[in-house]
This record gives structure tokens, sequence and C-alpha cells, in this order.
């Protein structure tokens, strides 16, 4: 489905803020951004300030004439709320809205994404300039969509959150009683006899580093309600555009893996998913495309829109490498690929002055078409241009999924013991990461999401098992799904409260199983296990476990624990429970999902080769085939399948072998 029916292309554009410049400029750019083909502009992110200059007075005029200037151009627009950084004259009348820091600091003002979600001052004003934005612009044809505020996030600690944090947790546990058994306080006697003796958990009272704390379940419940107070202040937002235009998308603009929001329960009240891909450096093509499925995964699978990217460089890494040509390129397909309905950039124009004065732009500050950046841009245009509508709205094709969870991230994370290197998202990528080099797309799922059209349901450290979850992952397996999880699963409830009776709790049965200990190894120290006659490392954390019915693939050959299983598969109904005790390397966990999807029956959409990446999409239209290629060096794959390619319009046959050079894109609509 497309998410909006004024659109009827892979909209091209981004963020523009004119508002830093003299109008000589506007005029200039108009011609500049035409030419580059671009078709949408995210407008108005950072002007509260000067649309609100005090109180009572609000002044829409410079956004009027920007907002006729692009429509006069013929530009879409996705026209922000500007409620991400707050204006000075407010911070200084009503301090309330100030943030306060994990280490109790009061903010003053300054910087941006700074106001207190739960400050009366915040709520008020946002919801007001919204509200004034919608009526005022209801009525331009060119709006396709709301932005609201931009990149929620971070934390505050101030005392109006913590009252609110104590009525948040009133109305989840109703009674002080069930409050002190949920965080177990009997614990170093810190049983809660009313509510208002329960403080924030910062460094202040219960955390001795930013990640650990003493007292996690009251942590985890924090982080839920930070998470909430900003979802809140974006659905009241929400509620007041929408309440005006009612037919248009509203969404935010989301940040791929961030660990503060729990965008899984963001995306329910997302018309459509938005979100900014800023890879660093050294990031893997891999790990781009995991957080592109997850966008995609947290709205059940949905198409999303790439709302910002950098054409050639950000400002705010240590080394701000540039973009090597071709790869803006690649990896604006690579998100089409993976879901996106969009390609957008921050920004349109380089500023001159503060912290992003340094980071890439469409024009850049000589101002002219005559740069490396900008000609790649237009020529992106132009091609998306020529694609047209056909990709709109289709779906990934995935056999697999692989489960991500929030409060199982918070929670692993917050856990003291038993490794400081243990990281929720660094293990599901390695098994995430097998699937990319197979080729085999994956979705990402949570909690609520429908297990029934998977073969193999992929959950690394299953930590936190959730009420119900395990019924879940019972009947899949029971109907002939496969199931993988690995150490460290099934040792607590949704409190972060223990599981007794034995690890891996509630899923004990499923596996066949039971662990009794779990080795930390330290950084640099590994064991062994062999599988399929091949010797592997076994890292980090090694299970000790007793099988209870489950066959033994693979033993450790070392330490105390020598003999003892590092793989177990576990026939359960129609299905299979494999559990992966410890952590290995990357060939491992090829070769093991690789037979897993073999034997499921999971073929991979290209045949697999070093710097490949193949995804397909589905809709009415058709399906479509993406081969990426992501090295250095020409390939050649073999088509599986007969088709037209989108970009250059040839036609291919099955068994042909197409040239894809270095950084090369290929979008075969499939002949079916
Ligand atoms: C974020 C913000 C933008 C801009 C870019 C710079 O994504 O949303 O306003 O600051 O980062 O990379
Ligand atoms: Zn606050």
């Amino acid at each position: 489905m497309k998410y909006s029916n004024k659109v009827n292309k892979i909209v091209y554009g981004g963020d523009y803020n004119p508002e830093q410049w003299p109008k000589e400029v506007w005029k200039e750019d108009m011609k500049l951004l035409k030419e580059a083909h671009i078709d949408v502009l995210t407008l108005n992110v950072f002007a509260w300030a000067s649309l609100q200059p005090s109180e009572e007075e609000y002044d829409f005029s410079r956004l009027d004439e920007i907002m006729e200037l692009v429509g006069e151009h013929g530009f879409s627009v996705c026209l922000a709320t500007s409620t991400a950084a707050h204006p000075a004259w407010m911070a200084k009348k009503y301090p309330d809205i100030l943030r306060v820091e994990f280490n109790g600091m009061k903010r003053k003002f300054g910087g941006r994404h700074n106001s207190c979600p739960n400050s009366p001052t915040y709520r008020k004003y946002s919801v007001r300039l919204a509200k004034k934005l919608a009526e005022r612009y209801k009525d331009c044809d060119n709006l396709i969509a709301w932005h609201i505020s931009n990149e929620y996030g971070g934390e505050c600690y101030c005392d109006n959150c913590e009252k609110a944090f104590r009525v948040w947790l009133k109305k989840k546990y109703r009674t002080i009683e069930e409050l002190n058994r949920a965080w177990n306080t009997s614990f170093w006697g810190h049983t809660f006899y009313e509510w208002d003796e329960i403080v924030l958990p910062n460094l202040l009272s219960e955390h001795f580093e930013y990640d650990r704390s003493q007292f996690q379940g009251m942590t985890l419940d924090y982080k839920r309600f930070n998470s909430e107070s900003m979802l809140e202040c974006y659905k009241m937002e929400y509620e007041a555009v929408k309440s005006v235009t009612p037919n248009l998308p509203v969404t935010t603009n989301l940040m791929g893996f961030y660990k503060n929001l729990d965008y899984k329960m963001w995306a329910k009240y997302m018309d459509v998913v938005v979100w900014d891909n800023y890879p660093a450096n050294e990031d893997t093509p891999a790990q781009i495309a995991m957080s592109h499925d997850l966008m995609r995964g947290i709205k059940g699978g949905t198409p999303f829109l790439l709302m910002e990217q950098t054409p050639s460089v950000t400002n705010w890494l240590s080394y701000n490498a540039l973009k090597r040509p071709g790869v803006m390129r690649l990896w604006s397909y690579q998100a089409v690929a993976h879901g996106a309905d969009s390609v957008m950039f921050f920004q349109m124009r380089r500023s001159i002055g503060a912290c992003e004065k340094l980071h890439g732009a469409i024009i850049d500050h000589v101002g002219t078409n005559q740069t490396r950046v900008y000609r790649e841009a237009q020529a992106l245009g132009k091609e998306l241009e020529r694609i047209g509508e056909e990709t709109l709205g289709a779906v990934t094709e995935a056999e697999v999924a692989v489960y991500f969870d929030w409060d199982n991230w918070w929670a692993i994370e917050c856990s003291a013991g038993p490794s400081c290197e243990l990281k929720y998202k660094d293990e599901v990528y390695l098994y995430y990461e097998a699937l990319h080099s197979l080729n085999i797309p994956a979705d990402i799922v949570g909690e609520e999401d429908d297990l029934e059209r998977y073969k193999v349901l992929i959950a690394p450290i299953l930590y936190m098992t959730k009420p119900g979850y395990d019924e879940k992952i019972r009947r899949f397996v029971e109907k002939g799904g496969v199931f993988v999880t690995t150490f460290f699963s099934g040792i607590v409830d949704e409190h972060d409260l223990v599981i007794t009776g034995g690890y891996p709790g509630r899923l004990r049965d499923i596996l066949g199983i039971w662990v009794e200990e779990s080795d930390a190894l330290p950084h640099g120290v590994q064991n062994e296990f062999s599988y399929q006659g091949i010797v592997y490392p076994a890292k980090l954390l090694c299970d000790l476990s007793h099988p209870e019915g489950a066959e033994v693939l693979s033993t450790y050959e070392k330490d105390f624990y020598q003999g003892m299983p590092a793989i177990t598969k576990n026939s359960f109904g129609k299905g299979e429970a494999y559990y992966v005790a410890t952590r290995s390397d990357r060939a491992f966990y090829e070769k093991f999902i690789g037979t897993l999807c073999k034997e499921a029956g999971i073929r991979p959409v290209a045949e697999p080769q070093k710097k490949l990446e193949a995804t397909i999409r589905s809709n009415e239209n058709g399906r479509y085939l993406f081969l990426l290629n992501h090295g250095e060096e020409m390939l050649s794959v073999i088509l599986e399948y007969s088709g037209k390619e989108l970009l250059s319009g040839n036609t291919y046959q099955a068994g042909e072998k197409v040239k894809l050079p270095a950084k090369g894109v290929f979008i075969l609509r499939l002949q079916e």
C-alpha cells in the first residue's frame, strides 16, 4: 500500500532551511534543486523561535513566503512542526522546559532535542504550535506529510518527570505492595511505603554507570516511562494536526537501532515509519541493511521512508569520511531494496555557521552545480524519475524472522553480570549478518507480530521471556517452525525477575535442555566446539547445559565442561528448536544458518557471493529483484529469473550472466 495517494514516484529531496539564508539565495536554490530532479522538501524543522517570538505572538510570514515559493516551483512539502528545539525566551521564562541530565545536572538553554517531555510548558506550546501550523497550511495541495518535531530522543530526570513517573507507576502497579514485589525491593531493604519515596533511577540514586543499575526492575520501568513520555508528546501533536488534516500522513523521523525509545510501540502511532540513515564509517552493508529491516519491521513489514541521509559527509563523527563516488547512489537504492519509498537527504544547502556548517548538502558553499556531490545527486534524481511509481508500496518477501525487543535490550544491558561485553544488538547482528551474506531476506519482528508466515524464527539472547511469548514460540514450533535461540535466554520475566525452576525457564520444554550454569570468558579467552567437521571458537559466554530430550549436535572441547553441549536440537511437535549455548564467529553462523535454512526449504534470492546484496520486493505491479554490488570489483551474477531491468530498460533471460560493476545497482522486474 502507498503511504499517500498524493505521490506517484519515489519522492526525492530532504531538509531545506531557507530561513538561514537571504532571499536572493532562495531563487537560486529553486533553480538548482529543480535541476537536480528534487521534488520534495522538508521545511520548518527548527523554526519555533521565529514562529513564536514571544508567549502571545505568532508570526508565520516568513514560512508563508517559503511555502509559496516552493509551491510555485512545484515542490511537494513535508512540513515539520518545529518543536524539537524550544525558543530561548521560553527557557528563560519557564525553566520547567529544561531537562535534567542523568547525573542530576539541570540544563540551561542550548542545543536542541532539549525539552523535558513532562514539562507542562512544552506540552502546551508544542501542541498549540502544531495546531496553528495545521490550520494555516491545511489547504496547501503540495503538502504531503506532517513531520512532528525531529528525532525524539534522550531522557530527563527533572522533578516533573519524577512526579510523572510516580503517577505512571501507580497506574501500572495499582498498589505499592505490587510495586515492591515487581521490583524485588526486599533486596537491600528498599521497601517503599509511600509513592513519593520513589525517586528516578540515575547516577544520584541506583546507577553506578549509565547502563548499570542496582535495581534493574526500576531502571527498566524508567526506560519504559521515558519512552512513553516522549511518545505522549508526539501523540499530542499528532492528534492536533490530524484533527485538522485527517487525510495527511503524520510521522516523525526515527533513528534505526536507537535504544532509548521503544520504536515498536511508537510505530503504532505513525502513519508511515520514516527514518534517518547515518552509518558510521566502519558500518558494514549488513549493518545498514539490518537497520532498514528493523525500521520496516516495527510496523509489521510495511514500506518506510528514508527521511535523511547525508549526500556526502557528516560533521559529528570523529573522522568524517566522504561517501565515495557511487556510494550515495548505492546506499539510496539499498534503502529502496529494503522497503523505502523515498530517498531524502539532510540537507539541501550547507549552512554557513554553527555545528553543521561542515555537514554535506546537495548545494555546497561554493553555491553552484559544479560539484561531484551535486552531479551525483542530479544523476540519481533523474534515475528515480525513470523508475516512477512501480515499486511504491512493495513489501519484502521473507521466510525468516529475527526477533528484536526493546525491553529485552534494556534489561540485558542494565544487568550486572554476566559479562560487560554482552550487547544484545551485537548478538542479533551475528545471526542477521549470516542471513544477509546468504542473500536470505529476513523480517525483524517483535512480540506482537504474527509468526504464521515464517519458516524460521531466530531470537538471539531471549533473556526476557514475556508472558505468552513462550506460548507463541511453542505453537510456532509445534506446527513445524524452526526456532533458534542462544545462551542467556529464558532467564527473567517482564519485571526482570528470574523465572525459577531452572534455565531457560519457560523455554525449557521447547528446547529440551536444562542450563545449569554460564561461564563468562574474558576478552581474548576462548573455548572450542566442532560443527559439521570444522572447529569453531566459543566466546563471550558458555552455557553449561544438560539435554532433556534434545539431541546434542556439538560439545565443548576444552575446560572442565568439555563434552557438555554447545549446540542442541530438540524435536518438538512438527518442528525443531535449536540452542546455541555460546557465541562463535562469522564462518560458523553462515554454516549453521545456511544449513537450517536449506533444511527448511528456504532458498537465497540470488546465489551468495562476497559483496553482493540481493533482496526482493513485490506489489500489485510485480516482483522486483534488487542486486547491489558493495565491493570495488565487478561481479557477475547468473540470473535465476527473466525480466526487465528498471534503470537501463534492458530485458534479461533466466540463466543469463549479468555484469554488475563496483557500486552497481540492478533492479529487475521479474517476468512471471
Ligand atoms: C539528524 C537531524 C538533522 C541533522 C542531521 C545531521 O539526523 O535530524 O537535523 O542534524 O542529523 O547529520
Ligand atoms: Zn523532565
